[in-house]
């Protein structure tokens, strides 16, 4: 893994910004993208650039089920805000939230990863290690598939919704054997929050307690940390 330490979020973005840049010049063609408070100060740079994704295409990780891409919450919505409506894409690929079928669902989206092999997959960190969707506990080769949100994370995001009988209970996610997949994989973290998560990711042996452990399995990492998120690396 090739850790690169900044000093925040805005350096963050700048330095994910490159490893995009760098990666367009050779050739990429399909980007993975996230969402979250990570991939913020990324997409801002990649929206201020003069970078052309006309011809590319994006795949989301996740989605929310039962929210439609035009709900304020949904992940569909996040990235039009954050970057498609500056930087369109030929295609643009998040899973539907609104497909009830969960085995249609999680089938189409994995027939798309296959399609639209991701040269460079960006990635956020949860607390717990998480990524994507993937849960301590999940399959490390698991592809994409519907996951039950745990309480806590239901009673977080309570807050973003009028009702609380709207708030998703299930999202679909790219499994960790999906994100695996990818040529090249950015993972960002900051804060101290992330301190013990990152440990574990980059030292820490590789376990499904840790599903972001599974990334030192891969060739080509690139992680972009602020010193509070490095602080309990060796
Ligand atoms: C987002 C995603 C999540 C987040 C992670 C970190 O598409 O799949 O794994 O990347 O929860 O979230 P933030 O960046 O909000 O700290």
């Amino acid at each position: 893994m090739n850790v690169q330490v900044v000093s925040d979020k805005q350096a963050g973005g700048r330095a994910g910004f490159k490893v995009f840049e760098q990666a367009l010049a050779k050739g990429a063609k399909v980007l993975g993208l996230a969402t979250g408070s990570t991939p913020v100060t990324i997409y801002e740079q990649l929206v201020a650039s003069n970078l052309d994704f006309s011809q590319l295409t994006s795949v989301n990780l996740d989605e929310y089920v039962g929210l439609n891409a035009d709900h304020p919450q949904s992940y569909h919505y996040f990235m039009q805000q954050h970057l498609f409506n500056a930087k369109p894409f030929a295609k643009s690929y998040v899973p539907d939230g609104t497909n009830a079928d969960a085995a249609a669902e999680t089938k189409r989206y994995d027939d798309i990863i296959k399609e639209n092999p991701i040269d460079l997959q960006l990635l956020g960190l949860g607390q717990n290690g998480h990524i994507g969707f993937n849960e301590p506990g999940t399959d490390p080769e698991s592809t994409t598939h519907k996951v039950a949100l745990t309480e806590s994370t239901i009673a977080a995001n309570a807050r973003f919704f009028d009702n609380a009988d709207e708030v998703p209970r299930f999202a679909y996610s790219m499994g960790v054997g999906s994100i695996l997949q990818a040529k090249q994989i950015l993972i960002v973290a900051y804060g101290e929050a992330k301190a013990a998560a990152v440990a574990a990711m980059v030292q820490g042996p590789i376990t499904p307690d840790v599903p972001a452990s599974y990334l030192q399995t891969h060739p080509n990492v690139t992680v972009i940390l602020d010193e509070a998120a490095a602080s309990q690396l060796d």
